[in-house]
Order: structure tokens, then sequence, then C-alpha cells
């Protein structure tokens, strides 16, 4: 993997934040844009913009074979059955939402549970929790001292009310991978749902819907170089097909009457309104640019720039790692004294980026004791001289404080 030349592709790389050129630390928040993908979204917006569906003029048939092909891609991509299985929606949050509204809240019932766990993103836990006000309960498996998640938990709170196990794929503080082929055994061996939060995992390995037998899969385009507001929610057809649409309005029906109305066909009853097309080409165009790459080799890379990262962190005074033992992609830490939000205050005056604040997970805060951390996370385009310079520039932090 050449690292230099697909920095090249970056435009965003070659700015300079204070006179320092950027390091960008933050990907697990939301990825750089190569050109590639930059271009396909002005081209489509020169060449092809018309509104998918609507109409059988040329821009129109043009924008909506685009949309339709970048579905097809996605089917591919994450080894999907068919284009009905693969719902375009905004981001992670929003596919989360769709499951709880559309199949929770009609499927789930007083008693009923579902099972989280304390690594979740607040994305796989809010949503979840409208559920409450019908009386199901929710549960959270624990994580153990070295940060992985506790299995033996998750199996002893398995029980006859477990309707869904939600679990996230890839811990976005920790960094830890979750067995998630075990757990989904362990879920449909027990006849409940299994849904997967691959918002930090499908930008960085090759994620199998039907190698995991996963029921429900989300993810978020703007985390694998595509646009934002362009994401992903897999379900498998035998379920969504008896799913009630939760967003109504236009395009997602067949027939309207004054009071009632009939659904469109999978996959576009869950795709209420105009769809985001250039984002889907972006999308399209970014999972193409990750496969000419070779996912495995992005997560290899990902692996020598953490293994990198810890060994050099490990050397700092006053840092204390809070990644799980099996982490990658990401180092979660705390400097004796200083506010997260100071560390990143402060990197920032040297063109460092770094995420700070409680990443979206308080409930895992928490339960790590802590108010809040600071992550640097990798991507295709991190090298080992940006984690150097990020390391040397905490020693700055570390004086601003001394004063
Ligand atoms: C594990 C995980 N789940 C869900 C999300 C939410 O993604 P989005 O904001 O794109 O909906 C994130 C974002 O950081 C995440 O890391």
């Amino acid at each position: 993997m050449n690292v230099e030349k697909i920095r090249e592709d970056f435009p965003i790389l070659k700015r300079k934040i204070n006179n320092h050129p950027l390091v960008f630390l933050d990907s697990a928040s939301t990825s750089q844009k190569p050109v590639q993908v930059i271009n396909a979204i002005k081209n489509y917006y020169e060449m092809n913009n018309a509104n998918p569906h609507r109409s059988i003029y040329q821009l129109c048939d043009e924008a909506t074979q685009m949309y339709e092909d970048a579905r097809k891609k996605v089917v591919k991509f994450i080894n999907a059955r068919n284009d009905e299985e693969i719902i375009f929606v905004r981001n992670t949050n929003e596919a989360m939402n769709i499951i709880v509204q559309s199949y929770a809240m009609d499927n789930l019932k007083e008693g009923d549970e579902v099972l989280l766990t304390v690594m979740e993103h607040h994305a796989n836990i809010v949503p979840w929790q409208m559920l409450q006000k019908k009386g199901v309960k929710i549960k959270f498996v624990d994580i153990k001292d070295d940060g992985t998640l506790d299995m033996d938990k998750l199996k002893d709170m398995m029980s006859k009310n477990t309707k869904i196990v939600s679990v996230t794929h890839k811990s976005n503080v920790l960094g830890s991978l979750n067995p998630i082929n075990e757990i989904g055994k362990i879920s449909h061996d027990n006849g409940s749902l299994f849904v997967v939060d691959g918002a930090q995992s499908v930008p960085n390995m090759q994620v199998d819907v039907n190698n995991i037998n996963c029921d429900f899969l989300a993810f978020s385009g703007h985390k694998m170089l595509a646009p934002m507001n362009i994401g992903v929610l897999y379900g498998k057809k035998e379920i969504l097909e008896r799913m009630e649409p939760f967003m109504r309005g236009s395009d997602m029906i067949k027939e309207v009457q004054l009071t009632e109305s009939t659904w469109n066909d999978l996959p576009w009853k869950f795709e209420a309104g105009t769809p985001n097309v250039e984002g889907a080409v972006g999308l399209s165009t970014a999972i193409d640019y990750l496969e000419k790459i070779g996912l495995d080799n992005v997560e290899k890379h990902e692996e020598d720039l953490t293994k990198h990262a810890l060994e050099r962190l490990r050397d700092v005074e006053g840092v204390k790692i809070l990644s799980a033992k099996n982490g990658n992609g990401m180092v979660s830490f705390h400097l004796s004294g200083v506010h997260s939000h100071d560390i990143a205050y402060i990197l920032n005056d040297s063109g460092i980026a770094i995420r700070s604040g409680h990443m979206c997970a308080q409930p895992l805060m928490r339960r790590l004791g802590v108010q809040s951390v600071a992550r640097a996370s990798f991507y295709l385009y991190n090298t080992k001289e940006e984690i150097d310079k990020f390391v040397d520039s905490l020693e700055n932090v570390k004086k601003v404080f001394k004063k």
C-alpha cells in the first residue's frame, strides 16, 4: 500500500493549519474525501442531475440509473443477496431509528428485552430507549477490565425474553473488535434478532453480512471516504418485507387514497422523499476506491499505525491508554491533569486534529470512570511520521499545563 501516493488523492491533506501541515487523526469521526469522490459528485451535478424515479426524460433516467447502480455496488460490497436488502439512509443513527420504529415498536411487547453493551455509541442506545414506554427492558452487557466485551456475561444475560441483540462491531472508543459471528450465533440460537452497528468496522475491514449472519447492519458513508448524509441500512429481505415504513410521504408509496395508502416495493418503501443521489454516487466511488486498495490492506495499515502509536504513547509520562487490549484503528487516552478538550485545543496549534470529549458514548465514559477522553484515530492516508508528530506535540501540551 503506497500511502504517499494515496495522500496525493486527498486535497485537504495539503492544507496548513496554524502554519503546520494538517495532521488529521480524527477519521473515526469522519474521514477525508479523495478527489475521485469529490469529482464524482461534481460530475453528477454538472452532467446528470435530476430527481430519480420521477419521469422518463434522459437526465431522470441517468440519475435513477446512477442511484440504483450505487445500491448494487453496496450489495456486492457487503455481500447482501440483492438490491431489496439495501436501504439508503442518512447515517447509522437513522438506520437504527428505522429498526426501532419500524421493527421493534411493532414486534416487541411489555416484558421483552433488548440486549446492548456498555460500549455502544449513543446511536445504538438512545433509539432503543423509546421502547421503554412499551415496558420493554434494555439491558447492557459489561466489558472486562482489558476493554473487551465480557462474553460470559453476554451469555448469562440472554433469556427467553431477549428479543433483540444489538452490538457494535467495533467500539469507537476502545477500538475493540467484538466477536460478531459468535454473538450472532448466540442470538439466533436464542431466537433473538441480531443487529450490528458497523459504523466503525465497514470503513476499514471486509464486512460480509452473509458470513456474520446479521439480521440488520447499519453504517455511514462519511466514515469511509464518501460524503455526509448517505448511509446504509442492510436488512434481511424476509424481515424488511414484514416491516411497516416509519418515514412516510412521496416515492415510498404504491397508491395513495385520501385516507389510506399502500407501500412501494423494497427497498423504496423505506426511502421517503427525494433521495441523496450525489451521496449514493459518492459512496459508490468510495467503495471503488477502497476496493482498489483492498480492505485487508487498509486494516493491516491501521494495525501498524495503532501498534506504533501505542509504543510511542507508552513512553509519554502522564499518558494513560484507555483502548482495549484488542483495540485497532484508534487510541483513546488520558493525560494526567489535562482535560481532553485542552489537549485537542493545544495540538491544533501544531496542525494536529484529534477528537476530544465523551465520544458520544457517555455510558462507556461512566464505566471507564472518566468524563471524557482524547482519541487519535487512523485511516489509510495516515503515516507513522504523523503519529510521531502527534506524540511529540503532547510534550507541548504538558509544558503549557506545567506553567
Ligand atoms: C460505533 C458508531 N456507531 C454509530 C455512529 C453514528 O454515526 P452517524 O453519526 O454517522 O450516524 C458512530 C459515529 O461516530 C460510531 O462510531
